[in-house]
């Protein structure tokens, strides 16, 4: 599973590698960026433009073992998002992001990586979702990050899901920057019971513990970091739903997984189809959920 370059720092290359706790992960270099994969979740963990600073947040506080979420990085919630509906005990954001996955191919062209890794239903997955799928996890590295997650129903009756690639970016300070691209755009308030709220400012800013599920709503953001004078924009295509947090203090606090200073330095942008916009594929059908991630100067 290692494809070794011939020396240009134009090509693309990737590399079986140990992340802590002896999690499977891949290495992945392109020309221009550098990014990697576990096999654990099919969770992308990094992404940093060559020599530039980290895109995505990791957490010094995460756990790294095969039963736990990553916290940071991209999680991939399915097929359920949140807690399950009507069973407490199911784990939070489904089974996708603590199972672990195949990998399924590595391809270089040109300095543009690819490598898609697969997971399946199995009689773990059935207990808990009675569902026949395979998912496809297809993680594309030039200079920008792309990853599409292809969902298809491999059974014979209708299936409904929630999901979300749940992106957790680096920021110079979550109080001093701002979201954009949800301006006028409803959405559930997780703070206040899932109460529908619109989004009356242009933009977002923050300025205090944030957790909304933005419905119908298919458009980029863009988020404005002027500590760090970067741009992200977060783009993305088969997503209705955009899920925006930030845990400040108290629940910061309250998370094992999450260090008790770290807030201020993340926030989540999340391509998801959750709440209103749940898909349901039938037999034979499959939907893809993607999204690219870039950065530029602001
Ligand atoms: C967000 C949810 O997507 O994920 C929040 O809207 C939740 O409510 C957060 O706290 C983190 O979830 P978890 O399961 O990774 O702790």
């Amino acid at each position: 599973m290692s494809q070794q370059d011939s020396g240009s720092s134009k090509q693309g290359m990737v590399e079986m590698i140990q992340a802590p706790g002896g999690l499977d992960a891949l290495l992945i270099r392109s020309g221009d960026s550098e990014a990697e994969a576990l096999r654990h979740g099919a969770h992308v963990t990094r992404f940093a433009p060559s020599g530039g600073r980290e895109v995505l947040w990791l957490s010094g506080s995460s756990a790294w073992r095969e039963d736990s979420p990553i916290r940071g990085g991209v999680p991939i919630c399915f097929p359920w998002f949140g807690a399950k509906e009507g069973d407490e005990e199911a784990p939070g954001h489904g089974f996708a992001r603590i199972s672990q996955w195949q990998i399924e191919s590595v391809e270089e062209e040109e300095g543009r990586v690819q490598v898609a890794l697969s997971l399946e239903d199995s009689p773990e997955t059935r207990k808990l979702w009675d569902h026949a799928f395979r998912a496809r996890m297809q993680v594309v590295l030039a200079e920008h990050l792309e990853m599409h997650l292809s969902i298809e129903n491999t059974g014979t009756a209708p299936m409904t899901y929630s999901q979300a690639l749940h992106t957790y970016l680096a920021v110079s300070d979550v109080r001093e920057i701002r979201i954009l691209g949800l301006g006028g755009r409803e959405y559930l308030d997780k703070l206040q019971g899932g109460k529908r709220m619109r989004q009356e400012a242009e933009a977002i800013r923050f300025e205090g513990e944030t957790d909304r599920i933005y419905v119908h709503t298919e458009d980029d953001c863009l988020l404005e970091d002027p500590g760090w004078k970067r741009r992200i924009r977060v783009a993305k295509e088969g997503s209705r739903s955009t899920v925006i947090w930030n845990p400040w203090v108290d629940k910061s606090a309250r998370m094992e997984d999450f260090g008790d200073d770290e807030w201020p330095g993340m926030v989540c942008i999340e391509s998801a189809n959750a709440a209103d916009n749940a898909v349901t594929l039938g037999p034979g059908l499959e939907h893809t959920l993607s999204v690219g991630i870039s950065v530029e100067e602001l």
